[in-house]
């Protein structure tokens, strides 16, 4: 896949960067951003002229549809950097799908593919030099969009604003996660939009993760939320679980990420001739298969998160320890991901795209 640069686009640099000002050893996740932002409206119909500018605040409608009704998308990519100074994305073409997806199941425009790929690509050409080389060290895109048309009637709005901003990263979560398994609130639901990368299905998981977080878990896995018996995703990850040697993840459903993440370890597992099984997975297996011993790997998988290592689960009350393996699958995937993304092995998927 060849991404092309947008012919017509505005592009106003920053006066000064504040790349020096910036620790890239100490980052923590998410809070510090590049000079510049890809901006891009959508107006009656017509997505306009799109423009790189310095990353800044901007005025919004106070009626604005996104604070009132939540009309808000994003996705979560990574840009990295190989031993020559290139800087490379990871299967973009599925989170493009993916958004324009979002897009349609929250009655938003579609954005072109010129806007979003040859944007992104203008945009890391222009801050090529906050992509930093080293496993472990990457930057985050963030491509988003909101509604920004005016007024409280609960209806789409006809005016968008579509985004990417970038942010150097380091680790998503730093120390061990622990996570909880949820008996009573809810991710996503049947003919909901837990498929969709909608802002909503993440503030929704706030109060619970919360009330977690006051228990000493960082994360909660979500449960079906007709019976509360079978796994399905961690929130900011989908999951994988290992019992004996087979590792198994829930299929996507309307309730589940379809994760990039997720799907490139299914078939970098199954190339390392790793079982498999994407099927649903039962509360009740988990907790059985971890109190005879076969349990062996919990892990999560995500963009921001890649391949986190899960050391321990409550469910009803009860901890179950993991055991601390020599070998855990989690990380030897991790590292074959890592290897293609940083172009230290060859991708014989073709996964990678150079900028
Ligand atoms: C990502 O992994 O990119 C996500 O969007 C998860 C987010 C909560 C950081």
């Amino acid at each position: 896949m060849e991404i092309k640069t947008i012919a017509d686009i505005d592009i106003k640099l920053a006066s000064v960067s504040k790349i020096k000002d910036v620790d890239f050893e100490t980052l923590s996740f998410g809070n510090v951003f590049t000079d510049h932002m890809l901006v891009c409206d959508y107006e009656n119909g017509v997505w306009k002229k799109p423009s790189i500018e310095p990353y800044a605040p901007f005025m919004i409608d106070p009626s604005a549809k996104v604070f009132h009704y939540g009309q808000a998308i994003f996705e979560g990519m990574k840009a990295y950097k190989d031993e020559q100074d290139d800087v490379w994305l990871f299967r973009p073409d599925q989170n493009y799908e993916r958004f324009n997806k979002s897009a349609v199941r929250m009655a938003m425009p579609e954005v072109p593919e010129d806007v979003f790929m040859g944007g992104l690509k203008q945009l890391l050409e222009i801050e090529k030099d906050w992509v930093k080389k080293g496993k472990g060290s990457s930057l985050y895109i963030r491509p988003f969009m909101i509604a920004t048309g005016k007024g409280v009637v609960a209806a789409p709005a006809v005016f968008y604003r579509f985004m990417i901003i970038l942010s150097p990263a380091k680790s998503y979560y730093s120390g061990e996660v622990k996570v909880l398994i949820a008996e009573h609130f809810s991710r996503a639901a049947n003919g909901g939009i837990g498929a969709a990368k909608a802002a909503g299905n993440y503030s929704a998981q706030f109060y619970p993760t919360k009330l977690a977080n006051e228990k000493g878990y960082q994360q909660i896995i979500w449960t079906d939320d007709a019976t509360h018996t079978k796994l399905e995703e961690a929130g900011t990850m989908n999951v994988f679980f290992r019992i004996n040697d087979t590792l198994y993840t829930a299929p996507t459903s309307e309730r589940i990420l379809d994760g990039v993440t997720r799907k490139s370890l299914i078939d970098l597992a199954k190339r390392e001739n790793i079982n498999v099984e994407v099927r649903p997975v039962l509360v009740t297996e988990l907790v059985e298969a971890a109190q005879n011993g076969t349990l062996q790997e919990i892990f999560g998988a995500g963009t921001a998160a890649v391949v986190n290592p899960i050391v321990g689960f409550e469910y009803q009350g009860t901890y179950y320890e993991l055991p601390k393996l020599d070998q855990p699958v989690a990380l030897a995937l991790k590292e074959k991901l890592n290897n293609i993304q940083y172009k230290l092995e060859e991708d014989t998927f073709g996964w990678t795209v150079k900028i």
